[in-house]
């Protein structure tokens, strides 16, 4: 018999990004995203904004993938969506471009948990060699602008949230730390390269004392706040002296207190391999941590365009659900707080 290729088409639209990517088998044939810079100039995402963006782009977007991938709408055999968690009124203009695309296909909608498949795009099959994917269980440390989780890992949908952040997520840490040195943001990527030419150990910022598994950030901002106040107040020109090394600071403690909760988490669970995922994962700092680990890890770090928020990974979780016959009903709507 014939194998029948499973082809899904994946939307994301839960922040500022709009995405579609095509995936057929589990291998990506497409993933286009539509960057939305509109929030730049306010120092952070606007979401009335956003979902006028994510209206605007979402047709073009989709229509892109497919054209990308050579492949037609009759060839789909699914749609998943990403259903939260997320802005509302970005996860509804995805959600009911979803529902309408599959509806009028005749074809089954997915949904999607966002925070899952930031994780599960560690699955996503290489198009020209077979890839080493986590074994089940594994630690997977997902740090994005909306999320700090650890999540332990022991199947595709059995996953468990050890420990998360009580206040600011990680990449929020990054992008407050930049406003306060005038940076635009979002200014995770901005440190991160900054860093890169400057001396770690030059300045000195707390690491938070939080119980179990838990994070906490807006401590650590308020330090870098009173830390840029205090010297500007004598030397006008501090910043623009020490930018560098002020950058490379803030990333070493970041990047220390994720490390020291992973470590807590892989004794815990008695589990060696480590994965990361979400927006914060693209940081060079907290990637050679990890590659240089002392402790007999194996890691996982998905490829640069799977970190970030993106429609590969909706599609992948997709593919995985669609196996299952795991299907939404026409009833089916975003949810913002949705839990993993
Ligand atoms: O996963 P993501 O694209 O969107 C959310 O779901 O939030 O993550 C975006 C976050 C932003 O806070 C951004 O500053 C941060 O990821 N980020 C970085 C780097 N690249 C993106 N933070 C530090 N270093 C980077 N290289
Ligand atoms: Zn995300």
């Amino acid at each position: 018999m014939q194998h029948q290729a499973i082809t899904i088409l994946g939307i994301e639209s839960s922040c500022d990004d709009t995405g579609a990517a095509v995936l057929r088998d589990g291998k990506i044939l497409a993933n286009i995203v539509a960057n939305q810079l509109v929030h730049k100039q306010y120092g952070g995402v606007v979401p009335e904004l956003a979902s006028r963006a994510h209206q605007a782009n979402i047709i073009p977007v989709v229509d892109e993938a497919l054209k990308a991938a050579g492949v037609r709408k009759s060839e789909i055999s699914a749609v998943a969506y990403t259903q939260g968690p997320g802005l509302l009124g970005s996860l509804l203009v995805g959600g009911s471009f979803a529902k309408s695309f599959a509806s009028a296909l005749g074809i089954p909608l997915i949904e999607v948990n966002h925070m899952q498949a930031h994780i599960l795009a560690h699955f996503i099959q290489s198009p020209v060699q077979e890839n080493k994917v986590p074994e089940f269980p594994f630690l997977c440390l997902t740090v994005s602008g909306g999320h700090t989780q650890l999540v332990y890992v022991e199947d595709y949908f059995k996953m468990t949230v050890i420990g998360e952040t009580l206040d600011d997520a990680a990449g929020e840490a990054f992008d407050k730390s930049a406003k306060i040195l005038g940076l635009p943001y979002p200014g995770g990527p901005l440190i991160d390269k900054f860093a890169q030419l400057g001396n770690p150990l030059a300045f000195k910022f707390p690491v938070p004392k939080i119980a179990d598994l838990d994070f906490s950030f807006s401590g650590f901002k308020t330090a870098v706040l009173y830390f840029v106040k205090d010297n500007m107040a004598m030397d006008v020109d501090f910043i623009e002296k020490n930018k560098n090394d002020i950058c490379a600071s803030i990333q070493y403690t970041l990047v220390k207190i994720l490390m020291e909760k992973l470590k807590a988490a892989s004794d815990l669970k008695g589990v060696t391999q480590i994965a990361i995922a979400g927006g914060v994962s693209a940081n060079s700092g907290l990637r050679k941590a990890l590659l240089n680990n002392t402790f007999g890890w194996k890691v996982f770090i998905p490829k640069f365009e799977y970190c970030t928020d993106n429609a590969a990974m909706i599609a992948m979780t997709g593919y995985l659900k669609y196996q299952k016959q795991d299907f939404a009903t026409s009833s089916s709507i975003p949810s913002p707080r949705m839990k993993i």
